[in-house]
């Protein structure tokens, strides 16, 4: 791990958990803009945040985003994209969770054209997280859409990166050297295996410990009116790899705040920006409901591991659960 400015202090909990203001604030827990996210981000100070992490409207006609031509759709996320890079700090990392821009049932993906915008503004490309899941429409005329991706982007070479708290179950735990100098140790890493950069949500293996991210739709308990939320936990393992408490996670199209959401969790301070107020209304909601202990959400880590009895190696009698 690499940083070079260290973390605000935090503000006590208590210290104005949630505050709603048009324009950026340096007095906070939360900070929730109902604003269009270009004003909201022009009142940012530069190297504020240690992470920008969002899911973008994909010009796709939905009820919150005007639809446009591919172009100008590109052009005015450059606009946004540049603003973000100036509000990181030199440390810092860009998350852009994106899917597909369809018309007229041809197939854009928008992570293509992302890629070179984000290396225009001098950002590099650190990972490309798949993030795969079985739900969603089923296609007639293609095959059905099943991943959307994760664009890791740091803004410079030295970035704050941490594994250990996203560590996921091995498979074989107990595996050990079976020769040479190392011959009885055990030969993986015991607080577990880098999570990769496929994320997936298999159903059939939802007890059996895989590490999955299922996404939203009508059965998750996150669900609310908004129709395209990204789950908490996605985002909590970016918050956990690539900041430390204290610092500023930003989500400039925050929606029903479930990044706020994810920060928040693990100590970090949350700016969220949503140019539709009822989906602003529903982030407070949702804040105060975290601090009241009676948020609705799938606890990141509840895949369990439960050994059968019939494994290969030996396997360690512990159970992974990061929930805390
Ligand atoms: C894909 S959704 C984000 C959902 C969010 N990740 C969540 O979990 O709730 C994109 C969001 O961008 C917001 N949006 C669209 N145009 C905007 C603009 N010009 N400024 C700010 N927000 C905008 C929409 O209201 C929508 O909530």
């Amino acid at each position: 791990m690499n940083t070079d400015e260290p973390a605000a202090a935090l503000l006590p909990q208590e210290t104005h958990a949630l505050c709603v203001s048009q324009e950026f604030t340096d007095d906070f827990n939360v900070l929730l803009a109902h604003n269009d996210t270009l004003s909201f981000l022009k009142t940012v100070p530069d190297r504020t945040a240690r992470l920008v992490v969002s899911s973008p409207p994909y010009n796709i006609g939905k009820p919150y985003e005007l639809r446009m031509k591919l172009d100008r759709y590109l052009d005015w996320q450059r606009e946004v994209l540049r603003e973000c890079v100036r509000v990181l700090k030199p440390d810092g990392s860009l998350c852009w969770q994106v899917g597909n821009h369809v018309n007229a049932g041809e197939v854009f993906p928008l992570d293509v054209f992302f890629v070179p915008i984000g290396q225009e503004l001098g950002l590099r490309l650190r990972n490309r997280i798949i993030w795969y899941f079985e739900h969603g429409l089923h296609a007639g005329k293609r095959f059905s859409g099943r991943y959307e991706v994760v664009l890791w982007f740091t803004r410079g070479d030295s970035y704050v990166f941490n594994l250990d708290p996203v560590r996921v179950p091995q498979k074989y735990p107990g595996k050990r050297y079976f020769k040479g100098p190392n011959k009885g140790k055990l030969s993986g890493n015991p607080l577990g295996k880098n999570p990769g950069d496929i994320w997936r949500f298999l159903e059939s293996e939802w007890d059996s410990g895989i590490w999955d991210i299922p996404n939203v739709k009508w059965n998750h308990p996150e669900k609310t009116s908004h129709p395209a939320q990204f789950p908490v936990e996605l985002v909590e393992r970016l918050v956990l790899a690539l900041t430390r408490p204290g610092d500023v996670v930003l989500d400039p199209f925050v929606g029903v705040g479930s990044s706020v959401l994810a920060a928040r969790l693990h100590g970090r301070r949350a700016v969220g920006v949503d140019i539709t107020e009822a989906y602003v209304e529903i982030a407070k909601e949702r804040v105060t409901a975290l601090h009241r202990g009676t948020l609705r959400r799938r606890p990141m880590g509840t895949a369990k591991y439960h050994p059968t009895g019939n494994e290969r190696v030996v396997q360690r009698p512990m159970e992974w659960d990061t929930t805390s």
